[in-house]
Parts: C-alpha cells; structure tokens; sequence
C-alpha cells in the first residue's frame, strides 16, 4: 500500500474513533439531560403528593373538609402535568414506570372521589385512602432516587469510557507512527546503503520484495540507475581494454616480426638447398616452418583472447600463473622500453576466486602505467604474498620510475585524472578499482617522487569467501 494511503487510512481510523466517541459522549450526554429533566418533573410531582397526603390528615384528623378539595385540586394539576410531561418522563424511566405511576394516581383520584362523594370519615376509609396514597409516593420517591442512582453510573461509565478511548487513540496513533516511521527508515537505510555502494563502484540492485508504495518507486529507480551505471562501467571497462590494446599491439607486431622473419629465412634456404636435402631434412625444415607458425597463433590468440568483451566469470584460480600469462602478453613492450622484469612469486599461495581476463586487465594497466613512468628503463617488480591474518593474497608491482606527487596521490583512482596530457585517459586505475571492488578486494598504492611506485592489490581467499 502506498505511504499516502497509508496516512489517509490512520487519519480515516483516527477520524472514525473521534466521531464514535463524540457520538458516545453525545448520547450520555442526552440520557443524562433527560434523566435531569425527569428529576426536576419528580421533585415537584413529590412535593405535591406531599401536600395531598397532609391534606389527607387534615381532612381526617381536623374534619377539614376544604382540605378534600385541595386534594382534588392537587390531582388534577398533577394528572394535568403527568400528561404534559408524559414524553420527558417516559424517555426517562420507560413507558411501565410512567402508566404505573398515572395508575397510582388514578387509584387515589377515584378513592378521594368516592369518600367526597359519600363524606365518610370512618378510619376504614383512612386507612384505605393512606394506603394507597403511601404507595404513589413510595413509587414517585423510589424512582426518582432510582434515576439518581442511574445518572451517577452513566457519568463514571462515560467517564471510564472516554478515559480508555482516548488511551486506545494515543496507541493506536503511536503504533501507526512507530510502523510508518520504521517502514520509511527502513526504506531509507537501504537507499543510503546502496547509493554509498554505487559511489564506491558496487553496482548491486536492492534485493526486496518490489512493494507498490512510493518506496517501491525509489527503489526501482534507483535499481534502473545502478544497472544503467553497471552497463556504462561494462562499456568503459572495454573500452578502457580496447585503449590498452592498442599499446600491446605495438609490442605484439614487433614479437610478430621474428617468427615471421624465421619463416621467410627457412623458405628461402629452403628453396636454394632443397635438391641437396634429404626426405628427413626436408621434414625438419618443415616442422621448424610449423613451429614459428604455432608461436605466431599463440602470440595472437593471446591478444585475441584479451580483447574480447566477456561476461564476468568468476572462478577459482591460482594467481602465479595469471601473473605470468599477462607477462608474456606485456614482454615485448618491456623489451622495447629496456624494462626488467624481476618477479618474486610465492610458492603455495591458496587459490583465489577471480575473472582472470579482469585481473588480466589491471595486471597489464599497472604494467602500462609503470613503462610510462619509467621512460629511461628501470625495473619492473611483481610479487605475490599470502597474508594469514586477514586470509588474502597480495599482489605488489613496483617500480623505480618517476612517483606521484603527493598531491596526486589522492585522486589518481578518480575517473579522467591524468597527468599524462593527450596521452592518458585518466581511467586505466578507476577501472581496475572498479574490477577489485567487484572482487572484495582492496587496492593501496605508496609511492615517492624520483623514487618510484609500488601498487598492493589484495584479493580474498576461496577460503575468506567460503568457496570450496
Ligand atoms: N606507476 C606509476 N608511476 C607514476 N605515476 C602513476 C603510476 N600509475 C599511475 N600514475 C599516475 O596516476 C594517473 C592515473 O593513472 P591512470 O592509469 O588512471 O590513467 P592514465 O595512465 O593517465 O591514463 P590511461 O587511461 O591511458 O591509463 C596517471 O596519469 C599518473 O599520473
Ligand atoms: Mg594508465
């Protein structure tokens, strides 16, 4: 679900519990205000059942026979008022309390009526209309006291009522917030992650699920962009090698020279003592043919070999002979540029897992890089190492040419910094970093002006990676 959406629905919910407890509050509020009307109606229905029951001694006691008639009048102003009041009162207390109440008072009316009618004042009938009179004000009473009652439990209900749902909002906002937030960080951490990745050449994509919410979206983009940027470093990274081609053809053309120079020689001997040469001769002079022409095709499948745009394939590899195979491709510039060679190669290095023709790639930039700054000779060393305590191997190159000003040395890995004007594209050192990255590995570089320079790659073990 999308954030927006989210938000909408925990507003919704919030909204819906506000209105539900509005509507709570709003509905005790009304009982509570019809129960208080009641009670208003209740006190003066009392009073006057009060006055009737004095006027009753009076009328019995005294022998008052004006306090009849006030009875009589009381009556009716109370029936009148019962039926004016009749809805209020039914609202509160229900329709049985209010007929049983009007069937009280009309018991008493015809009583007073009867006694009126035939002016008895024996104590039968005293007793009789005390009765009944006692019970219509027992009724009133009980009931008022009983919606009394019944206001103060709905007030601390509510009260309670209210106290938990505003308790139940609070969480329910803190939860929903604390989800949201979470899911954004989340979200978030992994997109800072990952662009910290891609700044540092690591071109991986984001493996989650693909939600459809606004992160979702980021991600996506983001993964559309660290492809696009793996694509372009693949598309840098060849031609970068194709550039290097370049400069390996020029000592391969001059290696190519001397097998074919032997062929042409062995030819024209050939042809000019061929009547005096034995069948074995002949075939010696033939098989030699075939062996410069064997040195040409691995000479060239060498260069073809590297040339070709290949898909990463990782494998478990020695680095020894990685090591040597570049050389043979890198000798004749070596040669040309009156470079030594000195190689100090570990015996029992553990296997390490790599693309070859990658490691290839930054073996020969190095070497590239190392005859640029040496032009007036020198040497050029390789070492191979096995570091136990962090279980790589080491590969170091050094050598004694020119240095790099220490104000360089920061930015020599940035892509297009060169010293080497028209020359250098700057990216032979950001690829192969590129290359390391993708292998786990790290490369350091040391190096002093007039002295020379030494690069560290270091590559992790099968072992370190938990490759078998
Ligand atoms: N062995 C070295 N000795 C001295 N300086 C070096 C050495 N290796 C690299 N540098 C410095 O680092 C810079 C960057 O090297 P990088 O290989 O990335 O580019 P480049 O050699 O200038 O151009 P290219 O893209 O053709 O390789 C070089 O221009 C050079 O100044
Ligand atoms: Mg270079």
């Amino acid at each position: 679900m999308k954030i927006v959406n989210k938000i909408y629905l925990s507003n919704g919910v919030h909204i819906l519990l506000i209105v539900l407890i509005g509507i709570f509050a709003l509905h005790n509020l009304n009982t509570i205000l019809t129960k208080f009307r009641f009670i208003v109606i209740a006190e003066g229905l009392n009073t006057a059942f009060l006055e009737m029951r004095l006027a009753e001694k009076n009328y019995f006691l005294s022998g008052d026979d004006e306090a009849l008639v006030s009875i009589k009048i009381r009556i009716d102003q109370t029936t009148e008022t019962l039926r004016q009041v009749q809805q209020p009162i039914i609202l509160a207390v229900g329709n049985d309390k209010y007929w049983k109440l009007r069937y009280y008072l009309d018991e008493y009316a015809q009583l007073v009526d009867a006694i009126d009618r035939a002016h008895i004042r024996d104590p039968g009938a005293q007793k009789e209309l005390r009765q009944v009179g006692q019970n219509l004000k027992t009724f009133s009473e009980d009931i008022t006291d009983l919606e009394s009652e019944q206001i103060g439990a709905i007030i601390v209900h509510s009260k309670n009522i209210l106290l938990y749902s505003f308790w139940a909002v609070v969480l329910f906002a803190l939860i929903f917030s604390n989800v949201i937030v979470r899911n954004i960080g989340n979200s978030l951490s992994k997109v800072v992650g990952l662009t910290r990745s891609i700044s540092q050449g690591n071109f991986h994509t984001i493996e989650a699920k693909p939600s459809g919410d606004e992160m979702g979206a980021v991600f996506s983009a983001v993964n559309t962009m660290a492809e696009e940027l793996q694509k372009r470093e693949k598309e840098i990274v060849q031609s970068k090698k194709l550039a290097s081609i370049g400069v390996l053809v020029a000592g391969v053309a001059h290696e190519l020279n001397n097998p074919l120079n032997n062929i042409s020689m062995i030819a024209q001997t050939y042809a000019e003592v061929y009547d005096s040469l034995s069948r074995e001769d002949r075939i010696s002079f033939m098989e030699r043919v075939d062996e410069e022409t064997e040195r040409l095709r691995v000479i060239i499948n060498n260069l073809l070999d590297y040339a070709k745009p290949k898909e990463q394939h990782l494998s478990r590899m020695a680095a020894n002979p990685v090591i040597q195979k570049t050389l043979a491709l890198v000798q004749n510039m070596l040669d040309i540029s009156n470079i030594k060679i000195k190689l100090g190669l570990a015996r029992d290095l553990p296997d390490i897992y790599i693309d070859v023709h990658q490691i290839q790639q930054i073996l020969v930039n190095m070497a590239t890089n190392a005859i640029q700054a040496m032009d007036k000779g020198g040497v050029l060393s390789i070492d191979t190492r096995f570091v136990p305590e962090e279980d790589t191997v080491e590969i170091v190159i050094s050598d004694n040419g020119k240095g790099i000003a220490p104000e360089f040395i920061d930015h020599i890995f940035d892509p297009f910094f060169t010293t080497k004007e028209e020359s250098g594209t700057g990216l032979g050192l950001w690829v192969s970093y590129g290359i390391i990255k993708n292998h786990q590995g790290n490369i350091r570089v040391k190096s002093e002006v007039g002295v020379g320079t030494t690069f560290i790659i270091s590559l992790p073990t099968c072992n370190k990676l938990g490759i078998a």
